[in-house]
């Protein structure tokens, strides 16, 4: 019997079917199933003889989605139902058991948690082998002198190892935020019912054990409601993506001719259909563009959540393809930056020659007649304009003569040419987090201790 006298308009099927998305939900679906099952039995709801039916279509069910072979059929609405229906095609008439104390709000929202705690963890681990991978990289070139930047301009002397560290600690934050997210998605929604608890003495616990969930959530309501673990991994996985589209932007910059700081290896790198010359940093650039669309998820299911009255509504079957489609491009992502930057090669000198630029030391001159009691202010002022009087006169730093100076501080003498030939900027910067070898190696310490 059917509540229905018309069937239902194939617009409106194509609109609420969620199959040709939610199939990716089938493992976890028959895995909870199995918890179900076997929680049912020991409850005394349904016999041992019938729980091993059960399981029985159940493992076929999981093999058959495992080689590809599940016969969906036409009227599947989605793959909760689907499965069921296979269930009772291969057990009989016991299948329809299984929904015993069940609905598809509890059973959806823990296929779901099942996703996110899977994914979140593949995330973990992905972002933490770039982390490791950065870390090499750092490594490799230690004492590579290169211009730090702001404004895209030329602005302090660093080394590559501690330029390329800042990233490896965005990868570390990633990594930390994957594992608060699995725990954001480890209390089991299943024995919630529709909504409000179901009519039969069951034991949650139990199910949680089975599929390794800490904890059971605490309010039937909230268990069929809550997405939470989703826009958690979402938030998490935009940010990840940021830091990825950051370094996959300077990578981009400084892979061209004009900074020829960087080559990505070919294995990470596409030419030209016309122009036999080119080489382009395609995996870069891709790691810049792909992170708004992750950002985007996020928004859109903000976008579904917000003002959603409790407790399930459909709308909330938009989770799945902000959820999917994040997770695929941002372990993408991750796979892709790591490949790339354990392959790609820095050109010393080209980074030292663009460190040299004597301007970068504008700085360290100001803090030498810091040093000698100018207030910093008025230190910046003075060297304000030496800098101008060089650029003025076209000369570098060092080429401008003593009464030059003099014309321009009383407290400029020798000192000024010696901090301009040594060219220790960098190892003067010893604060804690600074740039200095010392610094850098502690640093790279600790990065490993953190991984
Ligand atoms: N396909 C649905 C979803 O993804 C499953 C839950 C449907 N529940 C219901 N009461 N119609 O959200």
């Amino acid at each position: 019997m059917s509540r229905f006298s018309e069937p239902q308009d194939a617009a409106f099927r194509a609109l609420n079917d969620s199959l040709s998305f939610d199939w990716r939900l089938g493992p976890y679906d028959v895995e909870q199933s199995r918890a179900h099952a076997s929680m049912l039995a020991a409850q005394g709801i349904i016999s041992a003889g019938e729980r091993d039916e059960l399981h029985r279509a159940l493992e076929k069910v999981g093999r058959e989605l495992a080689d590809g072979e599940f016969p969906y059929a036409a009227g599947d609405e989605d793959i909760h139902m689907a499965i069921e229906r296979r269930v009772t095609e291969l057990a009989g008439r016991v299948g329809g058991k299984l929904h015993t104390a069940r609905s598809r709000n509890d059973q959806v929202a823990t296929d779901v948690a099942m996703f996110v705690r899977a994914h979140a963890y593949r995330a973990l681990e992905l972002s933490e082998r770039v982390a490791r991978t950065l870390v090499e990289v750092a490594e490799a070139h230690l004492d590579w002198p290169m211009p730090g930047y702001t404004h895209l301009q030329r602005a302090q002397p660093v080394y590559l190892s501690h330029h390329i560290l800042a990233y490896c600690w965005m990868l570390v934050r990633d990594r930390d935020r994957f594992a608060a997210v699995v725990a954001a998605s480890d209390a089991l929604p299943l024995g919630a019912g529709a909504l409000a608890g179901v009519n039969f003495d069951t034991d949650r616990s139990f199910v949680a054990r089975e599929l390794g969930f800490a904890s059971v959530v605490e309010n039937s309501i909230d268990a069929v409601s809550n997405r939470d673990f989703v826009l958690d991994y979402l938030a998490a996985a935009a940010t990840c993506a940021t830091h990825l589209s950051r370094l996959g932007a300077e990578i981009v910059l400084w892979s061209s001719e004009e900074f020829g700081f960087c080559e990505v290896s070919d294995a990470w790198a596409s030419g030209s259909s016309i122009m036999p010359q080119k080489k382009n940093p395609d995996a870069a650039e891709l790691l810049r563009a792909k992170s708004p669309r992750i950002a985007g998820h996020l928004l859109a299911l903000h976008g579904v959540l917000h003002g959603l009255p409790l407790t399930y509504n459909k709308d909330m079957q938009e989770d799945k393809e902000h959820l999917f489609d994040a997770a695929d491009t941002l372990e993408l992502c991750l796979e892709a930056a790591a490949g790339m930057l354990a392959s790609i090669r820095f050109s010393r000198e080209n980074l030292s020659a663009a460190a040299a630029d004597e301007m970068l030391a504008a700085t360290d001159v100001a803090d030498l007649l810091v040093r000698r009691g100018l207030p910093f202010r008025e230190a910046h002022g003075v060297v304000a304009g030496v800098v101008r009087s060089a650029i003025d006169q076209d000369k570098a730093l060092s080429d401008l003569t003593r009464e030059e100076l003099a014309q321009v501080s009383p407290l400029l003498d020798e000192e000024f040419y010696a901090l301009l030939r040594d060219g220790a900027w960098l190892e003067s910067k010893r604060s804690q987090g600074g740039t200095s070898l010392a610094r850098v190696r502690e640093q790279l310490e600790r990065a490993r201790a953190a991984l």
